[in-house]
């Protein structure tokens, strides 16, 4: 049996480029793991099998689609494993289509445990390719820490950062879908007469202050540069996130971004005691399901427990 800890992500910077002819966007998104994680445990099986755990389990699909399965069946292709053999049990605390990369975090965490568990001893950079073709969120999941991805989100390079920031995160009812915010992202930019494709998008690239703020574990900094491409396309599609995020900044958040694709929102806090006040203030406010705090940046993917 082996388990593995997998974090969440949240994109404190996701700067998004033109449409591209493969119907990708080139990404300047500067990724950040957070404490707020699931854990995938491996057990011998028949054939790939999966089972989930959690408030949400009953959102996750736990056929050959979900990223798990998909990782675990990825794997033994590549060491050409006729007959691979694993179930596979998600206890998910990360919400489910929320941006916060769950499904891929789980991918992730497959690939890891399906590696120990089959004794393949895989590189990390094959697992890191492998990661990439599941998903452009999935190496990360497995680098963890902070980082800059480019191309679709999956070139990554590790970004110096100092200290421990505190978190919010404020969970919606219902997810929403990445692609259509992608696309509602693209329908905006045609609205305004500024167009979608690579053409007409410059090529979005690292801020320097954020770089700077992470670098140097500066929360005031970080909270003046966070910037997300695909807000204004998530609140479109869920205007009651303006909600939301109004909630979180009247609680004394030091700053509201919404997570990656949303519906999930993201706060800033000052320091442990203030991201506690925040997520009762918000749990408290019905603006959301629930809220967590939690910290980051926290390690990517790995073993936590095996047993024989
Ligand atoms: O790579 P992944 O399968 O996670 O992406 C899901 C969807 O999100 C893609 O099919 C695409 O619609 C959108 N996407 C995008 N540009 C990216 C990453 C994802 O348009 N860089």
């Amino acid at each position: 049996m082996v388990t593995v800890r997998v974090p969440a992500k949240v994109n404190v910077q996701l700067g998004v480029g033109g449409v591209r002819p493969d119907g990708y966007h080139d990404l300047a998104n500067v990724f950040f793991a957070v404490a707020l994680g699931d854990q995938v445990t491996a057990t011998p099986g028949e054939g790939v099998t999966l089972s989930c755990d959690g408030p949400d389990a009953a959102a996750v699909p736990l056929d050959d689609g979900n990223l798990a399965a998909r990782a675990a069946r990825l794997l033994a292709a590549h060491h050409g494993l006729a007959d691979p053999g694993v179930h596979l049990h998600i206890d998910k605390a990360i919400p489910v289509a929320g941006g916060m990369a769950g499904g891929s975090a789980d991918g992730a965490a497959a690939l890891l445990a399906c590696d120990a568990l089959w004794g393949l001893d895989t590189p990390l950079p094959v697992l890191l390719e492998l990661a990439a073709e599941l998903g452009s969120d999935v190496p990360f999941a497995l680098l963890g820490g902070v980082a800059l991805g480019r191309g679709r989100g999956e070139l990554l390079e590790p970004l110096p950062v100092a200290g421990t920031f505190h978190w919010v995160f404020a969970v919606a009812d219902g997810g929403l879908s990445t692609p259509a915010v992608f696309r509602e992202c693209d329908r905006l930019r045609e609205e305004s007469g500024l167009g979608s494709s690579l053409a007409d998008v410059p090529t979005p690239d690292a801020d320097p202050a954020l770089l700077a703020a992470l670098a140097e574990g500066d929360p005031v900094a970080l909270a003046a540069a966070l910037a997300n491409d695909l807000q204004a396309a998530a609140v479109s599609l869920r205007p009651s996130l303006a909600d939301t995020l109004h909630a979180g900044t009247e609680a004394g958040a030091l700053a509201a971004l919404v997570s990656g694709s949303g519906p999930t929102c993201a706060f800033l806090a000052k320091d442990a005691d203030a991201a506690a006040h925040v997520a009762a203030a918000l749990r408290a406010s019905g603006t959301c399901r629930t809220a967590h705090a939690t910290h980051g940046p926290v390690p990517g993917a790995r073993v936590v427990k095996t047993s024989a």
